[in-house]
């Protein structure tokens, strides 16, 4: 257990969201307005990354073919089928520094 830095504050305005790296595995930071959120980017339907999805209502949308996850508990909310729910991380805010927590 124990924490790694992913990022600041400053490098991720209100509403936007960027994809970084943790043990090899692509991990996407939301920020939704002042609040941050993890969750890993590959889609657990067919592996499209979540960087390209979009933001909107703590939802975000798969590009490829409309899978809806939350991103603030990594749940599914809406596919036509069964998928699994994605994982979602624990973030700290230290000064301007993000950190996820494992
Ligand atoms: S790859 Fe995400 S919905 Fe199909």
């Amino acid at each position: 257990m124990g924490k790694i830095l992913v990022g600041n504050m400053k490098e991720v305005p209100p509403g936007h969201k960027y994809k970084t790296k943790i043990d090899g595995k692509d991990v996407l930071i939301i920020n939704d307005h002042g609040n941050f959120y993890a969750i890993d980017d590959t889609c657990t339907h067919s592996g499209a990354s979540l960087a390209e999805g979009k933001l909107e209502d703590n939802v975000i949308t798969c590009d490829w073919h409309g899978a809806k996850f939350n991103y603030k508990n990594g749940k599914l909310e809406k596919f036509p089928s069964k998928i699994d729910n994605i994982r979602s991380y624990k973030i700290s805010l230290e000064s301007e520094d993000i950190f996820i927590e494992l």
